[in-house]
């Protein structure tokens, strides 16, 4: 990494730090312009007050894809580095695959941009506290890519419950159910070849491994190297929501279990999960299956002594409760339902307002630093096979130097973070 040259970013910066008036085009660049990326940058696109500068990627057909887009108006860039020293970008969004989040979110707040950053936001506790420390010192604002909450009955629901609108609520189950037996396959490069990738600048601070298209383009998410299974894919966001519901910071005991036992396509995360998070007076469970989906494929439903809260991006259904004794039983509250809004749209447009207001954003970069820790513990717990008592302000494992030091890795040079 060339040090100097972010040094001179950094410079730069200062500019976009202002308010901005409502009619100021937001300035961007995309990172990543896979499957994820376009579809954010799709959604920037509609915003009348955002401007395309420039779209980054190391796979060529998705970088031209991520151009055209923009009718030819955006910029190209394989390196992100050399995208970040365009004085003329704002913010910028990052949608590569999670091992470069913090890299380039820290690189990019140094640079003076604001940045979008998709779930999970790090790869490992460390990262996504340097994440946060980062984006403080350098007032920038950093969204979370996890749309939900931007979602009009995602905040309702969230204020129902917490107003006690469903009665006490000690519980929160949530999954991700689906049947891929036996597995996936590669979606690009199938045939083995690097036609337009560059493998090495993909694989970044990464460990060094022999090219297999199965481990990049959307399939890294089941590599540890990579990313953290479906407990970081869909965890990321149904966990978000969970802890939003229980207003504390972090879970204080996670006990995971599981293994990948089933599919047989080369992936190495869990094909089965389940873990608790004991938080104060509620416990949280997450369910993962990719080998069976059985009656209920994706759920975040909450419990409560009045009624229960089933939510999905679609909106929410309140189901009464049956109080009383034998025949006498009667609802414990009316039903209640919400229709969902456009997420996607909404969290893109909250995160231009920030960017020109200087507020914080829906899903603040602490918010996706603390859900994604939850993410991590949960698969942490799974590895190691005991529970983990965590201590939310020091950021550490209780009396656990195994798992604590499973909060890092290792980045391999000349990659490291600042
Ligand atoms: N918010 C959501 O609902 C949602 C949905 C899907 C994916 N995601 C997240 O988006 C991210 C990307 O997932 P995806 O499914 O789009 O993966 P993908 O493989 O389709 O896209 C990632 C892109 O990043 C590019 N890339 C890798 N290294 C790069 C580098 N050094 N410089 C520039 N580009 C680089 C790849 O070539 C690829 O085009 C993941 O973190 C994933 O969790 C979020």
């Amino acid at each position: 990494m060339n040090r100097r040259h972010f040094a001179l970013g950094a410079l730069s910066a200062l500019s976009a730090s202002r308010v901005m008036g409502a009619n100021e085009r937001v300035r961007m660049g995309l990172i990543g312009s896979g499957g994820r990326g376009r579809e954010d940058w799709g959604t920037f696109l509609k915003e009348p007050d955002f401007e395309p500068v420039a779209v980054c990627d190391v796979y060529a057909p998705f970088l031209a894809k991520g151009i055209a887009m923009t009718n030819d108006r955006a910029k190209p860039f394989t390196d992100f580095r050399r995208l970040l020293e365009q004085k003329d970008i704002d913010a910028v969004i990052v949608g590569t695959p999670d091992h470069w989040h913090a890299l380039m979110t820290v690189a990019a707040c140094e640079a003076g941009k604001d940045v979008y950053c998709e779930k999970p936001l790090s790869l490992t506790v460390t990262d996504g506290r340097k994440m946060l420390d980062v984006a403080r010192k350098h007032n920038r604002v950093v969204q979370t890519g996890s749309q939900q909450r931007s979602g009009s009955h995602y905040a309702a629901a969230v204020k129902l419950i917490q107003d006690g609108g469903i009665g006490e609520v000690h519980r929160i189950q949530c999954g991700y159910q689906r049947n891929i037996f036996p597995g996936l396959k590669a979606t690009e490069m199938a045939n083995g070849k690097m036609t337009g990738f560059d493998y090495e600048m993909w694989l970044g601070p990464a460990p060094k491994r022999p090219f297999d298209p199965f481990r990049c383009i959307y399939n890294f998410r089941w590599f540890w190297d990579y990313s953290g299974g479906q407990m970081t894919n869909w965890g990321a966001h149904h966990l978000d929501i969970a802890r939003w519901i229980t207003g504390a910071p972090a879970a204080s005991t996670v006990a995971g279990f599981g293994g990948r036992y089933a599919l047989t396509d080369g992936g190495e995360t869990p094909d089965v999960q389940q873990v608790t998070y004991q938080f104060p007076k509620v416990v949280v469970t997450w369910t993962v299956s990719e080998v069976a989906e059985g009656a209920k494929g994706v759920t975040l439903d909450v419990y409560g002594t009045k009624g229960s809260m089933t939510l999905t991006r679609g909106g929410f259904q309140v189901t009464p409760e049956k109080v009383g004794a034998g025949k006498e039983k009667t609802p414990a509250m009316e039903a209640l339902s919400m229709k969902g809004n456009d997420l996607n749209a909404a969290h893109a447009r909250n995160f231009l307002d920030c960017v020109k207001s200087r507020k914080r954003p829906n899903a603040d970069v602490e918010e996706g630093h603390r859900s994604a820790v939850m993410c991590h513990l949960g698969n942490i717990s799974t590895r190691l096979g005991r529970s983990i008592t965590w201590d939310a302000a020091k950021e550490q494992a209780v009396g656990d130097a195994e798992a604590n030091a499973m909060l890092t890795r290792p980045y391999r040079g000349p990659w490291k973070l600042a």
